[in-house]
């Protein structure tokens, strides 16, 4: 496995429609390998392809599904060719930030669960259910599949003093 370096902004593969993962064979595997420990390193809770210069409609998250539970431990996801098919109604405030734009966060609102239909890491279909935290990184990767950054939604952006901590999706 090998860590990627990530693309940061104004880089324009992160403002490019990704295209469609059609191959599943060794090179996409090893290509969702290095992500996944690409956003271990970073560190960050997901990482979508176009953050390490690959325009391909894949995102990988790490996160623990049930965090009210604090010994829930997180789950991996790869997710492919990702599709929000249902949105709550109700929208949530929440702080992101992004690795690939080191030192600002920003409020972003999100829809507080969503539905998602992709292909898993060999193609097969998948729906996955997702709500709070969990939600708003499906959220912010899928949106950087088709080129959107938070900074795009957010009602403000600011630098973080040092002491604050965010986690980078
Ligand atoms: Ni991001």
């Amino acid at each position: 496995m090998t860590i990627r370096e990530i693309a940061l902004v104004p880089e324009p593969v992160l403002r490019r429609k990704a295209r469609k993962l059609t191959d599943f064979g060794p090179e996409t595997q090893k290509l969702i390998d290095d992500m996944v420990e690409t956003m271990r390193e970073a560190p960050g809770v997901g990482l979508a392809a176009p953050q390490i210069a690959e325009s391909l409609q894949l995102v990988v998250v790490e996160f623990a599904e049930d965090e009210e539970n604090e010994d829930a431990k997180p789950k991996l996801f790869v997710v492919v060719n990702p599709e929000i098919v249902k949105r709550s109604e109700e929208t949530v405030m929440g702080i992101e930030g992004c690795l690939s734009i080191p030192g600002l966060v920003g409020d972003v609102e999100r829809n507080e669960s969503v539905e998602i239909k992709a292909l898993n890491r060999h193609g097969k279909p998948i729906k996955i259910k997702a709500r709070g935290w969990l939600a708003r990184i499906f959220q912010h990767e899928i949106d950087h599949l088709d080129g959107v950054l938070y900074t795009d939604r957010a009602t403000r952006v600011w630098q973080p003093k040092e002491e604050e901590e965010f986690e980078d999706v």
